[in-house]
């Protein structure tokens, strides 16, 4: 299969790229990444020089771009997880956030439409279903779950799904969409909650843990998301949207102590600052579907892959070393002094 990946110098995608070219090395994989300050390039070393490898900065919103590879590639498949991804950033400036993640996913379709397509995946998050209360732990996000976002992020997730549905509808897309819970593991961008707190701890600097720290999310290693997303390329039903989940849900405190803990710093460097605006309280998935269906469940405990993702960090300290030293230093000087860190 000849695979268009969108977003591929990011953090899932990367992983995606990896996962695939180990499991069906005989397919051909096509990156398309503008390289935003989220997309790293050295991620993809490993497999830059492999033949069945390419990779093309290219904007996913460049319309004739897009159409040019896919004029030279035919692509049977295309995975977008291209994105403006952090939900902190959208609420600072919501702009780029429709531009990529909605304009974006338009352009991809209307390539697929016109060139053709086996499938169009659409990476999709549990985001899309708004929160849950924490006093009713029985309740799960379900795929029929009313869409009821909640910040300008998952407000554009949500318009590219039923965008995406639309086009199905419509035009007879094939497309699949898969809407995932919170990702750790390697190549992270440390923005987000675990690899700042690792990056953090590591410096001995303070831990921001947002307003009390209570709230939950349902955390999947980044390699069972790649699992399911090759199991619906290749058994899932088109026309169909797979929730993925863990059921590993956590408080966002006790994961900063974990951290604390198996890196052997205080917690007293916890320092709780402004909670985020309209911040989402619990978010769990009910994967039953993708399990019943596709056979998929998540291989990797919590306390497996936590360990793992901490020894990354460890271990690649100049990956992101040289991402923290850099731009990444105004944007956290910004951010969080807002917050009063
Ligand atoms: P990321 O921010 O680490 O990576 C996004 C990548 O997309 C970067 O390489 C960036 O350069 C690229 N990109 C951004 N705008 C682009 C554009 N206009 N054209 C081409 N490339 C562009 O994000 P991630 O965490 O790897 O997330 C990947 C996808 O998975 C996103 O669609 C996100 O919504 C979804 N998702 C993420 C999580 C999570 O926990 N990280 C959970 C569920 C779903
Ligand atoms: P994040 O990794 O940004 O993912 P998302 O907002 O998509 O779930 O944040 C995970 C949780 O951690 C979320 O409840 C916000 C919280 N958080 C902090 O408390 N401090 C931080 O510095 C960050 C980045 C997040």
């Amino acid at each position: 299969m000849n695979i268009i990946v969108t977003g591929g110098a990011g953090f899932i995608g990367s992983n995606f790229i990896f996962y695939v070219l180990k499991k069906h090395p005989k397919d051909r994989i096509i990156c398309l990444d503008c390289l935003t300050y989220a997309g790293n390039l050295s991620t993809l070393a490993p497999v830059m020089n492999q033949p069945n490898f390419r990779f093309v900065k290219l904007d996913i919103c460049d319309r004739q771009g897009v159409y040019k590879i896919f004029e030279e590639e035919h692509p049977d498949v295309v995975v977008n997880f291209a994105a403006e991804s952090h939900v902190d950033r959208s609420i600072e400036n919501p702009e780029i956030f429709l531009q990529t993640n909605i304009i974006g996913t338009s352009v991809l379709m209307d390539a697929c439409r016109k060139y053709g397509i086996r499938r169009y995946h659409q990476v999709s998050t549990d985001e899309v279903y708004g929160d849950l209360p924490l006093d009713r732990p029985d309740l799960f996000f379900h795929e029929d779950t009313p869409i009821h976002t909640s910040s300008p992020y998952s407000t554009s997730k949500a318009s590219a799904d039923l965008l995406v549905m639309a086009y199905h509808r419509t035009y007879g897309l094939p497309v699949t969409v898969s809407r995932c819970s919170n990702n750790y593991g390697p190549y992270q961008f440390p923005e987000k909650l675990i690899p700042l707190m690792i990056a953090n701890a590591l410096a001995d600097k303070p831990l921001p843990v947002y307003g009390e720290g209570l709230n939950v999310r349902d955390w999947l290693y980044v390699e069972d998301h790649c699992k399911a997303i090759d199991m619906i390329l290749h058994n899932g039903t088109v026309g169909e949207v797979y929730n993925i989940g863990g059921h590993n849900e956590m408080k966002n405190i006790d994961i900063v102590k974990l951290i604390c803990k198996y890196l052997q710093k205080p917690e007293s460097l916890i320092e709780h600052v402004q909670d985020r605006k309209g911040h989402d309280m619990r978010y769990a998935i009910d994967p039953t579907k993708i399990h019943d269906e596709l056979g998929w469940l998540p291989e990797t405990m919590f306390k497996d892959g936590i360990r793992l993702t901490i020894q990354w960090y460890l271990d690649n300290r100049k990956w992101w070393e040289n991402i923290v030293n850099g731009e990444y230093q105004n944007y956290y000087n910004e951010m969080y002094g807002k917050k009063g860190l």
